[in-house]
């Protein structure tokens, strides 16, 4: 049996981080996975995130099976940190997953099940294992066109036209916000267009929420989503804990379906706690435990924005002294889009020659894609970066 298998493709995001790892350079700099690094290159446990821990090791006094949605107090905690109120309660089924990649799964396991046919728009580019999961899944998939490679800003007209083309009942895949792995994001005005237009298409929204709280802030990063299920009557949501809460290796994360209303989201519910018994049974408890512990704990909530935002801080300064480096260096304001950029990433939007070349004569490791994890810099990385990037002629 096992002669049968074929080599399947690498993850290039991942095969990346495993060629850094090899990499014998003292200065080398890994600028790949989007993963959060301090100023010293560790990836820190959160203060709140210590504490929970702390309390949930002197006070579980059980490890016996949760329900397959998960905790409930997860889901209502999440649902608010990410909705705020614009839905109520009883429209929402929802279900705790294995971290965000796993809402993204069961989110289109669910589309498999009540659309086969639909076809997943994806933005183009997007998170590289979006399209494969589907590809696994073989579901139908099509593109809308997202970066523009002159500005690296959004291509707003080209995803207009493209969003214009999708069919009645297709879905379309949105990054919430801080998106992956452009940098580039919608303004508010835009999302009520893009919204509009989707409405009149019939389309379903399916929003993958992976970085509230690394752009412009919680509550900000999640208005767009907000926008979406309050003009949506249907939608889905895939949230990931995973960075906001820098609790990666726990597989924290929510899938949301909103539902027209409370019948039908009592339907779903069931579907979705069907789906978590085919593929995992129950899902992971620990990092969802830490996430409600925090999030229903005034002080421990507190203590974790606080923290989250000194984070996302400290990367827009980053993309500040980047952008104001490359404009020393190059005399030309051709880098300024760093600055204006949201999240872990930006595209620099050079070829994958360059960026090899960065990797070989200097040591940077960014994806082929020319995506860079901004919280892999420290304030002596970013001049380097800089210099870089210029003596490779980029
Ligand atoms: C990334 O895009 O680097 C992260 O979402 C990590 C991953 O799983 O790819």
């Amino acid at each position: 049996m096992l002669e049968h298998l074929k080599d399947q493709p690498a993850d290039k995001i991942l095969a990346l981080m495993a060629a850094f790892r090899a990499d014998p350079r003292d200065d080398k700099v890994d600028l790949g996975v989007g993963v959060y690094k301090d100023a010293t290159g560790n990836t820190p446990v959160m203060r709140a995130v210590k504490e929970a821990e702390r309390r949930l090791v002197a006070e579980q006094t059980t490890k016996a099976y949760t329900g397959l949605a998960g905790d409930p107090a997860f889901s209502d905690a999440m649902i608010d940190l990410i909705l705020g109120g614009v839905v109520p309660r009883e429209r929402i089924a929802a279900v705790a997953t294995p971290g965000g990649t796993g809402a993204i799964r069961q989110a289109l396991e669910l589309i498999k099940l009540a659309a086969p046919e639909a076809t997943v728009w994806l933005s183009d580019p997007t998170w590289p294992n979006h399209p494969s999961i589907i590809k696994y899944l073989g579901m139908p998939t099509a593109n809308y066109r997202y970066f523009d490679d002159a500005t690296r800003g959004v291509d707003f007209a080209g995803l207009m036209a493209d969003l214009g083309t999708v069919a009645s009942g297709d879905v379309v895949l949105l990054h919430g916000c801080c998106h992956n792995p452009t940098g580039a994001n919608l303004t508010a005005d835009q999302w009520q267009e893009v919204i509009a237009l989707l409405k009149s298409k019939g389309a379903v929204p399916l929003v993958d929420l992976a970085y509230q709280g690394f752009g412009d802030g919680l509550d900000a990063d999640a208005l767009a989503t907000r926008a979406v299920v309050s003009g949506f009557e249907e939608c889905l949501i895939a949230a990931s804990c995973s960075k906001n809460f820098g609790i990666y290796r726990e597989r924290t994360g929510l899938l949301m379906a909103v539902a027209r209303d409370a019948d039908q989201a009592k339907s779903a519910q069931g579907t979705l706690a069907f789906l978590n018994r085919q593929n995992y049974s129950f899902p992971p408890d620990h990092g969802a435990r830490v996430v409600t512990t925090i999030l229903t704990d005034p002080d421990l909530r507190a203590d974790w924005e606080a923290e989250l935002e000194e984070t996302r801080n400290g990367m827009l300064a980053l993309r500040a002294q980047l952008a104001s480096e490359l404009k020393r260096l190059t005399n030309s304001d051709r880098f300024d889009f760093i600055a204006d950029h949201r999240g872990m990433f930006s595209r620099l939007g050079t070829s994958p020659e360059m960026v090899e070349k960065l990797r070989a004569d200097h040591g940077i490791y960014m994806v082929s894609d020319s995506r860079m994890n901004i919280a892999g810099l420290n304030a002596e990385t970013v001049p380097i970066l800089a210099k870089a990037i210029v003596a490779t002629g980029i």
